[in-house]
């Protein structure tokens, strides 16, 4: 496993020498900042457990990181986001023109390197995922202060981010000779898997340590982005004068945001969003216990387990 990942990062690294220096720096750089590295970890447990191609399976997982490497050059630029990983943003150094460039760049990367698996199947979905995430994104820009219902949460959460999960499983899983119905298990799995990523995501912005997670905490909320602990909060609290003015728009005093941000990650309603987390997880593990044993397998249902477990 280890050495595949080697393997999927010196895949990352490879281009062709003739693009501007400060493209290719940017990418290397980029790169070497690491990351948790999820989704080539996932790939690559879905098509060894499967029985894909490990070459093919190598160079999807780096277009997938790559993918999701380029989302975070455009979300960190549109957030306005000035650390990831631990270290300075590429926005915080470039102009917003250089950056939307790089990360455009590291989009047509991606795509190349999808586009070397030969699966029109892969490449298809590849498109369509980036797509989905496209939409999950603007989706949130255009709802920022307002979106307080779950169902409309779940559906942005399921675009910008569960969608590359699947992305993850299901590709992998099409490179390999599984049938139908084993695809549409990675898939479910992938599914389930990456909306709990999300929330736990969501609950670390509210509880996480700027040093642990290596991003600004406290800031979705800030930005008016409404995810699901504050969701909750305004069911429970439909009252309190300071969430209702974040959903009316009309809120710029620090001191009382941080004092709302503070009754919300004091309150139950991040136990509550725990849960939904892990109510997401148990029916991924369930649809990955149904699998014949094997090592893969168990990684995978410890992974998804890691997920809700996780700090970082
Ligand atoms: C961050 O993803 C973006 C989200 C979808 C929340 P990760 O937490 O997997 O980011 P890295 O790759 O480990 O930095
Ligand atoms: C994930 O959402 C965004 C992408 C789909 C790239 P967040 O905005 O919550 O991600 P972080 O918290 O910045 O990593
Ligand atoms: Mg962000
Ligand atoms: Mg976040």
């Amino acid at each position: 496993m280890e050495n595949d990942l080697i393997l999927v990062e010196k895949k990352m690294h490879s281009h062709s020498s003739d693009y501007h220096t400060n493209l290719q720096q940017a990418l290397d750089h980029l790169i070497a900042s690491g990351g948790k590295r999820l989704r080539p970890v996932l790939a690559l447990l879905v098509g060894k457990m499967l029985g894909a191609e490990t070459e093919r399976v190598i160079t999807l997982a780096a277009a997938i990181e790559l993918l999701h490497t380029a989302t975070l050059v455009h979300d960190d630029l549109i957030d306005g986001s000035l650390l990831r990983r631990g270290i300075p943003t590429l926005n915080s150094e470039w102009s917003p023109a250089a950056t939307v460039l790089a990360g455009d760049f590291i989009f047509a990367r991606a795509a190349e390197l999808a586009a070397e698996t030969e699966s029109i199947d892969v490449m298809k979905i590849f498109a369509r995922t980036l797509s989905t995430i496209v939409t999950g994104e603007i989706n949130q820009l255009f709802s920022r202060k307002r979106v307080a219902n779950r169902q409309e949460y779940y559906k942005r959460i399921n675009a910008k981010t569960a969608s590359m999960f699947v992305l993850a499983t299901k590709a992998t899983a099409l490179l390999s000779e599984a049938n139908g119905e084993v695809i549409h298990n990675m898939e479910v799995y992938g599914y389930h898997v990456g909306m709990a990523f999300q929330i736990v995501d969501d609950i670390l912005d509210f509880t996480g340590e700027q040093v642990t997670v290596g991003k600004p905490v406290a800031s979705d909320l800030r930005q008016g982005i409404i995810t699901l602990p504050a969701i909750y909060y305004n069911e429970l609290h439909p009252d309190d004068e300071n969430m209702q003015a974040v959903l009316d728009g009309n809120f710029y005093n620090d001191l009382l945001m941080t004092n709302l941000i503070n009754s919300i990650r004091n309150s139950d309603v991040i136990e509550k969003s725990m849960n939904e987390a892990r109510n997401f997880i148990e029916k991924g593990v369930d649809t990955i216990s149904e699998f014949p044993f094997s090592a893969e397998r168990d990684a995978l249902i410890d992974f998804a387990e890691y997920v809700v477990d996780r700090d970082i």
